[in-house]
């Protein structure tokens, strides 16, 4: 797998930073708020919308230091994200990520719900002291896709009819709005014409989407080493991503499995074996290429610099975590 770091590099040292300063930020208020920082800012996570945000301010900012109010979106995106993951792990009960104990399973689900929660309002608080009404606007909307995709989700649990349209709709709302928003808010405060803003627009769409195909292909390739968290989970929990779509295209029997919710004894490995199986995992790699082929696409109004190509290489680095 390539290392972030090295795809990092030109904003390696602004990560540095952004790490401690989340710490500090979302840490300095209370103990438990500091426990849970510590571990989430602490813990492996590897910092792409930040990261994204970052590069892409490198690539619209004169000079050699990035902004403040810049520094501070990345930050914010990777508040949003982090907040979103801890309710999702309770809401999958999920008890590992990155690596390590779950919020709530470290603490309790009490704790987890009211540091998600002061996490999204602390997000809130500095968004609105950017004070600039444009950005405000398109990272609440993101709070608003979050939770609508994994409400979306959790109605389609174990639905067989889901269509791959629908599918890429709440990855929308779940993974690429953040990424998309994020990226626009970056053209919008460098004051970048609005068709580059709408293209960084698009990049993050592209890329987000690729990101999540790409994170439910690895539900079914991947290792709980590799994963930081137990393989197949998505399916077992009924919720049906790209490789599962495509394998009931040509294995009905699988949506048998599915619509019984894996009730009888071997139900849930046979049905992950026939996944792994079909052209389903093919499929979905192809769908994720797509995507990032649109992405680089959509970096084309950039001029060559470094930072762009660290982008581009981002794309790829996305197809990358598959092997
Ligand atoms: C995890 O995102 C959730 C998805 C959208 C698949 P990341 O894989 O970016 O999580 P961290 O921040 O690196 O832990
Ligand atoms: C993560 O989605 C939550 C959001 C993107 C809001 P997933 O449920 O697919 O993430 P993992 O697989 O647990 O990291
Ligand atoms: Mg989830
Ligand atoms: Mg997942």
């Amino acid at each position: 797998m390539t290392s972030t770091t090295s795809l990092f590099a030109p904003v390696e040292a602004d990560l540095k930073l952004l790490t401690d300063n989340l710490k500090q930020l979302v840490g300095a208020r209370h103990p438990i708020l500091y426990a849970a920082a510590e571990h989430l800012f602490g813990a492996g996570g590897k910092r792409i919308r930040p990261a994204i945000v970052l590069l892409l301010s490198r690539a619209t900012v004169m000079g050699s230091d990035i902004p403040a109010r810049h520094l501070r979106l990345a930050e914010i995106t990777e508040m949003i994200h982090t907040a979103s993951l801890v309710h999702d792990d309770v809401v999958d009960e999920s008890s590992l990520r990155r690596g390590v104990p779950t919020v709530h399973s470290s603490f309790n689900n009490r704790i987890a719900v009211l540091a998600g929660d002061f996490l999204f309002a602390q997000s809130s608080w500095h968004l609105a002291n950017l004070d600039n009404l444009t950005v405000v606007k398109l990272l609440s909307r993101v709070i608003m896709d979050l939770a609508e995709g994994e409400i979306q989700q959790g109605l389609n649990r174990f639905d067989t009819t889901l269509s791959i349209d629908a599918y890429l709709m709440k990855s929308y709302y779940k993974t690429a709005s953040l990424i998309a928003n994020s990226a626009k808010s970056v053209g919008v405060l460098s004051q970048v014409s609005d068709s580059l803003a709408e293209s960084f627009y698009q990049y993050g769409r592209n890329l987000g989407l690729a990101f999540q195909i790409v994170d439910d292909i690895l539900d079914f390739t991947g290792s709980e080493d590799v994963l930081g968290k137990p393989a197949g989970s998505d399916l077992l929990s009924g919720n049906l991503t790209a490789p599962v779509l495509y394998a009931m295209e040509e294995t009905p029997y699988l949506t048998t499995l599915i619509e019984r919710e894996f009730a009888q004894n071997g139900d849930f490995e046979e049905a992950m074996a026939l996944v792994r199986a079909s052209r389903g995992i093919k499929r979905s790699r192809d769908l994720a290429a797509q995507h990032v082929e649109r992405a680089v696409e959509n970096l084309a109004g950039l001029t060559q610099s470094e930072p762009k190509r660290a982008l581009e290489a981002l794309s790829g680095y996305v197809l990358s975590r598959l092997y």
